[in-house]
């Protein structure tokens, strides 16, 4: 039988398991990529592990959520990082560099192989035919130790791409499209392989915005195939001889097929406050406007921009909208500088970020209260642009900058209308690029360039927690319920004055939970642990572990849940916490502050592989949950968490 793109990939990878839906794999990784709020915990990791150097065939530490330096943690961390690298052989990307996404793309990513990152968005370069995943930074770490990564087999779905994108409407608009039809959740378990003339229309920046979008549906990685575009975009990379062709066979079979016309598009955006609020842009036409922000990465490439630009030439922003451009990488902000684009942009009252994450996750050009910010990014999770009314919509540079110009929410094809003279930017590759930008890159420095040989850690670096095995008696007070779709950043919000803490997880873990609920943190140390409840897809979001860890700091032994996502489950195997699933009935009958008792011996039962748990509520009723988890995650839990489990593995080696 034929193979698909991600089945060819996986098998060339493929060191345990079979390729069969929903069966547990492991899989060689070839590269390893990490940024600064995940990576000194990855590097602690790696260190606890007692390994000398990376094993994998390239490592890369970015430097992008937290790059403006408030006081000495952020700097501390970069520096640490920095060492880091340099002494287990890594490539360093200093901050301001750009979004590991970005970067990575430009520099490393190559078709055929296999990425992992400790960054939910890491399936980005699938646009390039790289077969890449996020997953939580121990998993990181176990990989760079040269230990297979474990994935459940996903399913994988053909998105069929028919027709040609119409004028206005972009590679935004097929992502949201989906979005809105799949909702957040759609892609749980899936791998989305796009194919088709559509798919073969697309630049690779358009094709690398659709793989980024993946994730808000959940899915466990996007991939297109490779053709000439994907040859000459390495080829402008100066890294023409890493191209491989890549194609589903011809009688390659999928779990699902889903068609989309592109010629029936048209611009849309989601509305506040999750990606799959998706409406038509003339639906919410005529909203004032406060902020437009394009970037991220998600659309933070030349090529994102650069329509931008060209729709702004010889216009200016509205006087009551603020307009910034958030590059994904310097090579973008080079690029539009050496083509005059940035002075084009600042003429019409533009103001440029440097190249971070950012706003993305709250750190700068926090939105005024009770206003609506138009945003090119992957997400608009309440409260994630660090104040909790706000109000942030979703969409393309070019509607961004339509409502920039107009200060309100308009379709472009109207205000091109209204104009007359604003045309359909389309997309123009600049001059320079063809000269091999992203070569000689003067903010990476490479492991042969490494300044460090040693771990230099200041005093924000703290210490990796541990829990050395699983109780036999787990019991305790349920001490928040929550509802459907919990992210990772209700469970450690990622703003500017939190994270900072990132390094140093007893401080860090007084703001578990806290958006939910403030006093969380001091009850659960009150009551010296406890158990979680929540609804559907919980932990959705970013990979961030810290979202596990630190509730297992704060003693959380078990979550009780509708359903996981997925990073987060593993996550929460990796630290030690019993991740259980419940029925809608029994979600409904629990309360906040009931008692619950797993009236198992939960140490024995999880070492014999036992599913079903029953757990008594108040001494009063009783229900049973599911321990859905393979062998080798059983194997974790017992231990304690992946890292006891790992340094066990290599003490027995
Ligand atoms: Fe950064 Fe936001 Fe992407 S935090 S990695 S720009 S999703």
């Amino acid at each position: 039988m034929g193979q698909t793109i991600t089945e060819k990939i996986l098998d060339d990878h493929l060191v345990d398991g079979e390729l069969t839906p929903g069966e547990e794999i492991g899989i060689d990784i070839d590269q390893v990529l990490t940024q600064d709020t995940t990576g000194t915990m990855v590097w602690l990791q790696f260190e606890a592990l007692d390994m000398d150097e990376v094993q994998t065939e390239l490592a890369a530490q970015y430097c992008d959520h937290q790059t403006y330096q408030f006081d000495f943690k952020n700097t501390d961390d970069h520096r640490f990082l920095r060492s880091a690298a340099g002494t287990y052989g890594a490539y360093f990307s200093r901050p301001g560099n750009g979004i590991c996404h970005q970067v990575h793309k430009e520099n490393f990513a190559a078709p055929g192989k296999t990425l992992l990152g400790s960054d939910s968005h890491t399936p980005t370069p699938g646009g390039l035919g790289q077969f890449a995943i996020g997953a939580g930074g121990l998993d990181i770490a176990v990989a760079m130790g040269g230990g297979a990564y474990y994935v459940e087999m996903p399913e994988i779905v053909n998105v069929h791409l028919e027709g040609e994108l119409p004028e206005w409407a972009t590679a935004k608009d097929i992502a949201l499209h989906l979005l809105g039809e799949l909702t957040v959740k759609g892609g749980v378990g899936k791998v989305f392989e796009y194919t088709g003339p559509g798919a073969e229309s697309l630049t690779i920046p358009e094709r690398t915005t659709i793989t980024n979008l993946g994730t808000e549906l959940g899915a466990t990685s996007s991939i297109f195939p490779t053709d000439e575009k994907t040859k000459s975009w390495l080829a402008r990379q100066g890294r023409e001889d890493e191209y491989v062709e890549l194609q589903p066979d011809d009688d390659a079979e999928y779990a699902e097929e889903i068609t989309v016309n592109l010629d029936e598009l048209e611009p849309l955006i989601a509305c506040p406050s999750m990606p799959d609020k998706v409406v038509p842009v003339s639906e919410v036409a005529g909203t004032e406007v406060e902020q437009t922000i394009i970037g991220s990465c998600t659309n933070g490439a030349y090529e994102d921009i650069l329509p931008a630009a060209k729709m702004l030439e010889g216009r200016e922003v509205a006087k009551h909208t603020e307009m910034i451009i958030a590059p994904g990488s310097k090579q973008a902000s080079e690029m539009l500088a050496r083509e005059g684009w940035t002075s084009e942009l600042m003429a019409a009252g533009v103001n440029f970020s440097e190249a971070t994450c950012g706003a993305c996750i709250g750190i700068g050009h926090v939105p005024a209260s009770d206003s609506v910010s138009l945003r090119t990014f992957n997400r608009n999770f309440e409260g994630r642009t660090g104040i909790e009314d706000d109000s942030v919509y979703l969409c393309s540079p070019e509607v961004a900058t339509a409502a920039a110009i107009k200060g309100e929410i308009v379709d472009p094809r109207d205000l091109a209308d209204e104009l007359d003279d604003l045309e359909a930017p389309g997309l123009e590759m600049g001059t320079t690029y063809t000269d091999g930008m992203g070569q000689d890159d003067a903010d990476i420095i490479t492991p042969e360039e490494a300044i460090d040989d040693e771990l230099i850690k200041g005093p924000n670096i703290g210490d990796v927690p541990l829990r050395d095995g699983i109780d036999s008696e787990v019991a305790g007070e349920a001490l928040l319920k929550m509802e459907d779709n919990i992210t990772t950043d209700h469970i450690i919000p990622a703003t500017a004055d939190i994270l900072k803490f990132r390094s140093n997880i007893d401080k860090l873990s007084d703001f578990t939970l806290s958006r939910i609920d403030d006093t969380f943190a001091d009850r659960a140390r009150e009551a010296d642990g406890g158990v979680l409840v929540a609804g559907e897809n919980y932990g959705q979001g970013s990979s961030r572990e810290h979202a596990a860890l630190c509730p297992m700091y704060l003693g959380i032994e078990a979550v009780f849940a509708q359903s996981f996502a997925r990073i987060h489950k593993a996550n929460l195997f990796n630290f030690g916490i019993v991740p259980l699933e419940i029925d809608a009935e029994t979600y409904d009958r629990i309360d906040q502050g009931d008692d619950l008792d797993i009236l198992e011996d939960v140490d024995a039962a999880v070492r014999a592989g036992q599913e079903e748990f029953q757990v008594s509520v108040n001494g009063d009723w009783e229900f049973s949950a599911t321990l859905d988890a393979s062998d080798r995650e059983l194997d974790i839990l017992a231990a304690g968490g992946k890292l006891s489990w790992t340094k066990r593995q290599h003490q027995s080696d």
